[in-house]
């Protein structure tokens, strides 16, 4: 029998392509009864007791069997699968180095082979939800949660936590973006209100929203705590329907943050989807009060319909509805994952400072001093719901200080930079010395060849850092230790940025951020090069707190316990206040330094390589005004890796030209190697948000674009002549 090409294509597609997730999802959707519907849209807090196929961890949502739809089992978070306080004993997980970490790689693929393994062990541990996807801007240095996030500009952010999101998808199972939107400082985080007009928001912390979410697909939006303008994340109409389901065509669900739900109606007609969480709330907004108001008719059925389309479409989209995560924990094999990590932090590791070539390290049979930061044991990681109890265990657990101690311990993980130093260096000679008492820490480095200090601050989800310094007498440690060596290196395990107080007295200092699982061994092999110092500030270095938008963190208040200790910044009592960003508006980080004319201590996309590059011939391609071409050579004897960044000088709403991060590429280059390369432009990073018109707008005129190794850095530049254009948000 002849068969049609028509019938037989048909045919194919019918057997080979499974139905669309929409249709898909309304088909399950439309089988669920009145009472089914009310299901899914609600789920339970998980660490302290355990519902139906729960395990021990941030969340549940009961499925429903009888449709074949799984429950959902949610864990945190973006650095691998949490486990707070170690509460799912003997538990434990790879650990990625810090979101801010991974962002300074300026590696699209190491962020999403982090989120693939990441995603890899959530699945292996039978969850089907981590709520990872990260992508606050960092628009103070203080803020609690720097850690957990991709930096302070909207493209680069983007692109790293769209890519660890599509990496953790890849498992077929669900990811997060979060926290939608400004929630970008802790203290107060329940109670305050980010001031923001429309137009800055849409060019900064939702555009690096829209980006990720273009890159990563997540499953779900996780909103905030804050209120933007006075309303709350979680029942925001504009931000929830208009930007996020309207303009953006989201087609996901919205989570609440565990906490964050204020009302029923309200919340559901605004964009909620989901509440998670619900005894952490006033009351289980999206249980009973839900029924009643679909009764008394303030929330329609259609609505109620949708929430669970949105969840149930997801299920479809990524691929679990397929692949259903195993029932029961799968073998892991740790040894391979550490090293997704370890590349990740060797790669995001930035070298700011090498005078005299100090780094790498030529060390022979010399003494070495290495001091402070428990470097003897192992590597700081940041606090808080995304805290990875990690393989092996801690290798030091610290109580914090104050109200942190109810949630978050300070935990070191199990890889000691000495360890990894004396290794690589077996013929040196290495003591160690923890710091503590300036004066012995000073008699041994003065008897050394080198010190290497290591200088540590923890930040935890909850709390601000009260002020930009090290903690702990550190600033006055590394002093006293350059003016006994004149061969000081300072390697830091930071948040974020730090004051450098002893800056012009040390000889190296190395940003080591948190650098995961197997951070002593990416450290050692930074220190000796044998990678090179390849990662790039992902954020601006202040001087000092004074540098920025607020000097004071608007809402810190300080409180003193029955034993006089201090602590700061937790909400619990703290009365409604707005944060201004409307001093900064757009103009995050690097942007904020340039408007102001300000110079911080490092720029944005600053890091210091172990060979030397020349960046030249920035041209526009004759083909497209939106793509400039350049040159790059490694004019150095060393292999290693350039991270050119291509800023156009845009003018903004103020008249004002600032430069913006328009694209950059990543790549490798043998000594005497040089490489073609080319950036393509996304138009919405050279407009303007035109509110009026609700459209994006670029006005027509010459832009100036340069080249640089930085956003100070000026190495070539060309100027592309643009006639106006009009984009849809
Ligand atoms: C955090 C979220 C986290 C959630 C669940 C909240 O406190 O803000 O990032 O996913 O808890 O643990």
């Amino acid at each position: 029998m002849a068969v049609s090409a028509a019938t037989l294509a048909a045919a194919t597609s019918t057997f080979a392509q499974p139905e669309p997730p929409d249709a898909r999802a309304k088909a399950i959707v439309d089988q669920m009864t009145p009472d089914e519907q009310l299901i899914m849209v609600k789920g339970s807090f998980g660490w302290f007791s355990k519902s139906g196929d729960a395990v021990i961890a941030a969340g549940w949502v009961p499925g429903i069997k009888r449709l074949g739809l799984p429950s959902l089992r949610e864990s945190d978070a973006g650095m691998g699968v949490a486990n707070l306080m170690g509460k799912r004993t003997g538990d434990v997980a790879t650990s990625l180095p810090s979101g801010l970490a991974v962002a300074a790689t300026w590696d699209p693929d190491i962020a999403y082979r982090g989120g693939a393994m990441i995603g890899s062990e959530a699945r292996a541990k039978t969850f089907n939800v981590l709520l990872a996807g990260g992508v606050n801007l960092v628009r103070d240095a203080r803020n609690g949660r720097n850690f957990e996030y991709a930096g302070e500009d909207p493209l680069l952010s983007g692109v790293m936590a769209g890519q660890a999101i599509k990496g953790v998808q890849s498992n077929h199972i669900l990811s997060t973006v979060k926290h939608f939107v400004v929630n970008d400082q802790e203290t107060g985080r329940n109670v305050l209100s980010s001031r923001i007009d429309e137009a800055s928001l849409r060019e900064s912390d939702l555009l690096a929203f829209e980006l990720a979410i273009e890159i990563g697909q997540p499953a779900s939006v996780m909103c905030a705590y804050n209120r933007i303008n006075g309303v709350y994340a979680c029942e925001n109409d504009f931000l929830l329907n208009k930007v996020l389901k309207g303009d953006w065509a989201y087609k996901g669900w919205v989570m609440s943050d565990w906490g964050s739900v204020h009302s029923a109606a309200l919340a559901a007609n605004s964009g909620l989807d989901h509440q998670s969480g619900y005894t952490l709330d006033k009351k289980p907004w999206f249980g009973a009060p839900l029924k009643d108001a679909l009764a008394g008719g303030s929330v329609s059925r259609n609505r109620i319909h949708d929430m669970n389309f949105r969840i149930v479409r997801s299920f479809y989209a990524t691929g679990l509805m397929d692949n259903p995560v195993p029932i029961t924990p799968q073998a892991i094999d740790y040894a391979s994952n550490a090293k997704v990590s370890q590349e990740a932090a060797e790669a995001g590791i930035v070298v700011l400072k090498n005078k005299g070539n100090i780094l790498p390290l030529v060390l022979g049979a010399r003494k070495v001093a290495v001091i402070g930061g428990h470097a003897d044991v192992g590597v700081l990681s940041g606090g808080g719901s995304s805290q990875v109890r990690p393989v092996g265990g801690p290798a030091l657990e610290i109580v914090p200080k104050g109200a942190a101690a109810a949630f978050a311990r300070i935990t070191y993980f199990p890889s000691s930079p000495l360890k990894a130093l004396e290794k690589r260096y077996p013929s040196s000679q290495f003591t160690f010395n923890n710091g503590d008492d300036v004066a012995v820490a000073t008699a041994l480095a003065k008897d050394t060849d080198l010190v290497i200090v290591f200088a540590n601050q923890w930040a935890t989800e909850s709390e601000d850092l009260v002020n930009m310094n090290l903690p702990d007498n550190q600033d006055a440690l590394i002093e006293a230790l350059a003016a006994a060596n004149k061969k000081v290196v300072v390697v830091l395990q930071t948040s974020g940025p730090v004051a450098m107080p002893w800056l012009d007295k040390v000889a190296g200092v190395v940003e080591a951020w948190y650098p995961g699982s197997n951070g002593g061994e990416a450290i050692a092999r930074v220190l000796a090069g044998d990678v090179d110092a390849a990662g790039r500030l992902p954020v601006t270095f202040p001087t000092a707190a004074t540098q920025l938008p607020r000097p004071e963190i608007p809402g810190l208040i300080e409180k003193k316990n029955s034993k006089g200790e201090i602590s700061y910044g937790l909400d619990y009592g703290l009365k409604a206040f707005d944060v201004d960003y409307n001093i900064e508006g757009a103009n995050v980080g690097y942007r904020w330094f340039e408007h102001q004319k300000l110079k911080p201590l490092f720029p944005f996309g600053y890091g210091l390589s172990y060979t030397r590059f020349t960046y030249s011939g920035l041209s526009l391609d004759p083909s497209n005004s939106l793509q400039v071409n350049f040159t790059v050579k490694n004019a150095g004897k060393r292999p290693g890796i350039a991270t050119p960044q291509i800023y156009a000088s845009v003018p903004g709403r103020d008249g004002v030209r600032v430069k913006r991060l328009v694209g950059w590429q990543r790549v490798t280059l043998k000594p005497g190697e040089t490489r073609s390369l080319t950036v393509r432009i996304d138009p919405r990073l050279l407009a303007n948000f035109d509110v009026a018109n609700q459209r994006w707008k670029v006005a027509a005129g010459a832009y100036h674009l340069v080249l640089g190794k930085s956003s100070a850095d000026s190495s070539a530049t060309t100027t592309v002549q643009l006639s106006e254009l009009s984009i849809a948000p």
